[in-house]
């Protein structure tokens, strides 16, 4: 069989990475990189410290408006796939490069698999929430990572090939740990010790796009770090905000914050698990933080992976009464005071969700 997967966004470099290797013992795999994220601190370092095969193809797509750089993959996209005829289109999660590889390839009849099909967060002005509804309703094979996205998407009718194969982030996360702990020495590089920080990461729009969003969370960064450590790499679209509304030299001249760039997987895996507490409005990394049994403060007004709030690892700070305005005091006094439940219930699989994608693929 022969499967065109494509790719563009960190996180679905590493969503791809053991997928990848399970395709290929028995299958055809060409790699097609859009290029909507291009730094090598988002894009190559994955594919390197990950082993992900280069990309036969990258269409250098880079940054845009959302018509235009999801009108761009498109058209670059149906060229290729109409070249390369292939029997299936996968794509993962959420991002502009996921539903122009869907879309491009459901008008040319080419089933498309959906890897991370059916979180939803219920809110049209959250631009991944448009790719995720969209893509989950033109796929022929819809893999849900949990018990919750399996029948969000049975409440949308969505019943045919949609399946429950667990999370390819813990396959990942699983995977890597020993290596990763094993070469890595981010925390002694950084000076800080297991247990000692807090670790954080913001890019969704509503935070870095809106200023008093951003200007609420680096204050309360700001009043955390009196206390403790905190290490937040920085997403090149949140530098880019942070400098706009003159915040980024205040972060970096904070003594106790270390204002990094992003950092490769096995580094963020090191740092999420020595982390005392995780402050962050990842998808991914909400994800990671309870693989890690690490308690996660959501900078957002609702989490895409409510499964981790209810079990008691993930608090949403903003309130559902003020939608999009984060407060700075709710942010410090969530980390001061939220304690996880003791026990995890096993929401995400057994870490072998990569093997069952591609039995099921190939069915
Ligand atoms: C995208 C995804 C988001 C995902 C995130 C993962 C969409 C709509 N958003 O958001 O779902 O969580 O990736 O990180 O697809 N930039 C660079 N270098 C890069 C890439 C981006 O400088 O290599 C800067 C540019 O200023 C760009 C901005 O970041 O305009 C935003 O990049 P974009 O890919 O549009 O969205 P993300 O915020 O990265
Ligand atoms: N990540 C990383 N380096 C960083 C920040 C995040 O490797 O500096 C990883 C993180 O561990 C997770 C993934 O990137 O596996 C999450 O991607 P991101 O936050 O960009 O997107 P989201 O999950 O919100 O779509």
């Amino acid at each position: 069989m022969k499967i065109i997967t494509v790719l563009g966004a960190r996180p679905q470099f590493i969503k791809a990475a053991l997928v990848s290797r399970e395709l290929r013992k028995e299958h055809q795999e060409i790699i097609i990189h859009t290029g909507q994220h291009y730094n090598r601190e988002l894009s190559d370092i994955f594919f390197d410290e990950m082993n992900i095969p280069q990309p036969d193809y990258n269409l250098g797509i880079g940054s845009d408006t959302h018509a235009r750089q999801t009108g761009q993959m498109m058209i670059e996209l149906e060229a290729l796939f109409l070249e390369e005829k292939p029997d299936i289109v996968l794509v993962y999660g959420d991002t502009n490069s996921t539903l122009a590889a869907a879309l491009a390839a459901v008008k040319l009849h080419i089933p498309v698999a959906h890897v991370e099909a059916g979180p939803r967060m219920y809110d049209k002005t959250i631009p991944e929430e448009a790719n995720r509804v969209v893509t989950d309703h033109i796929s022929s094979m819809l893999f849900a990572p949990t018990p919750l996205c399996l029948d969000n998407l049975h409440r949308e009718g969505l019943t045919k090939g949609v399946y429950l194969t667990g999370d390819v982030m813990l396959d990942c996360f699983l995977h890597f740990s020993k290596e990763a702990e094993k070469r890595i020495r981010i925390l002694d590089e950084l000076d800080i010790k297991q247990g000692s920080y807090l670790l954080a990461t913001v890019h969704r729009a509503s935070n870095t796009d809106k200023k008093t969003n951003l200007q609420e969370i680096c204050k309360a960064f700001m009043e955390l770090a009196k206390d403790i450590g905190l290490v937040f790499p920085v997403h090149p679209r949140t530098e880019k905000y942070l400098k706009q509304y003159d915040l980024y030299q205040t972060l970096a001249n904070t003594p106790n914050v270390h204002l990094i760039k992003p950092v490769g997987y096995l580094e963020m895996l090191v740092l999420t698990k020595n982390a005392k507490k995780i402050l962050t409005d990842s998808g991914g990394l909400q994800k990671e933080a309870y693989f890690a049994k690490v308690p996660c403060i959501t900078l957002d007004t609702v989490s895409a992976w409510p499964e981790t709030v209810e079990d008691g690892w993930n608090m949403v700070v903003g309130e559902e009464s003020d939608r999009q305005q984060l407060r700075r005091e709710n942010i410090i006094n969530a980390i001061r005071s939220f304690e996880p439940n003791k026990k995890q219930h096993n929401i995400f699989g057994n870490g072998k969700a990569a093997e069952k994608i591609c039995d099921l693929l190939v069915c």
